[in-house]
């Protein structure tokens, strides 16, 4: 009987390390193509090929990106693209010490039975396109599914992302790329800081539960969990202090120290909050490396500031990014 549950075990754990190492986090800049294009519209910009190539070159050049940065999350679209001089983008990433990663998942459709709820698309076929995206550099793996707090969340739909998640989790390992684990709670709701810990608590019960029976090594999987915070819409506000102590309290109670990484998302907080609270959560030492898989909270900035460039203005984007 072998402890292994998959030929890549050892290089799954040194990946994974590898994103969770010391000082560093994930820059999520996997936006689908129809994201991208919500995103460049605030800047003014049309949603065509060529603008997001310019985009994500000047996400990915930004100088010393490698000392903070230790994975990049690509759509399918970047996995093959090249920056606007011509070099891959995987390799621009790889020369930095930067691991790439790929968005797996096909996006959300509504859970039929549900309280208006979704589930997440993307489990047929995934192990081949998971061999080719490996193939093509990737070493690791998203896939997010959401669970709505004002919509319930239903236990039919609690258990649906659960499953999913560890469905796609094993799959992943199968094919040498270390799945980040993300059930995102949303913020939406007026609900108190208390509601989401309840719900928090049971979600990764049941994520837990069912990466076990799938026998995902969990020494080779990352996870990307929401903050646990009072909804966007709820009067009572915490301090960063009450986040860290609730969100560090979720996580002993429910995930394993064998874990490497826990890697938050931003959710839709700002870049200044998502960034106090991920501070406060580190003032003392815990189990697994605590750090950042933002898109929205590191991108906001960088997206304006690059829209109101000369450059932008002169709608010279294919040669004319900035840093
Ligand atoms: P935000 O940090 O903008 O929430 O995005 C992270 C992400 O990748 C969501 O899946």
């Amino acid at each position: 009987l072998s402890i292994r549950a998959s030929s890549y075990a050892d290089e799954l754990v040194k990946t994974a390390k590898t994103v969770a190492s010391p000082g560093r986090g994930i820059l999520a800049m996997d936006e689908s193509n129809a994201t991208c294009g919500k995103r460049l519209a605030s800047i003014g910009l049309e949603n065509t090929e060529a603008n997001r190539q310019a985009y994500r070159t000047l996400l990915v050049s930004a100088p010393g990106l490698g000392n903070y940065i230790s994975g990049a999350i690509l759509f399918e679209e970047t996995l093959y693209q090249s920056t606007v001089d011509g070099k891959k983008i995987v390799d621009v990433l790889k020369e930095q010490g930067i691991v790439p990663g790929i968005k797996v998942d096909k996006g959300l459709v509504p859970l039929a039975g549900s309280n208006d709820e979704s589930w997440c698309q993307g489990l047929d076929g995934l192990a081949s396109r998971s061999a080719a995206y490996y193939e093509q550099g990737a070493r690791f793996a998203k896939w997010r599914t959401v669970v709505s707090i004002p919509n319930g969340p239903s236990a039919l739909a609690v258990k649906e992302a659960a499953w999913g998640l560890a469905r796609y989790a094993a799959i992943s390992q199968d094919n040498g790329l270390v799945p980040i684990v993300e059930p995102e709670i949303l913020l939406d709701g007026e609900h108190g800081i208390d509601r989401t810990f309840e719900v928090a608590q049971k979600v990764w019960a049941e994520v837990f539960f069912y990466l076990a029976e799938n026998n995902v090594m969990f020494e080779g999987i990352l996870l990307k969990p929401s903050m646990v915070t009072p909804g966007a819409e709820c009067p009572v506000r915490a301090t960063p202090q009450q986040v860290a102590e609730y969100t560090l309290s979720l996580l002993k109670r429910r995930i394993p120290p064998s874990v490497p990484g826990i890697m938050f998302l931003s959710g839709g907080q700002s870049e200044v909050e998502a960034t106090l609270n991920l501070n406060a959560m580190n003032q003392a030492p815990n189990p697994w490396h605590v750090s950042f898989s933002y898109a929205r909270a590191l991108q906001n900035t960088c997206l304006k500031t690059w829209g109101e460039s000369d450059e932008a203005k002169e709608g010279m984007f294919v040669k004319g990014y900035v840093y």
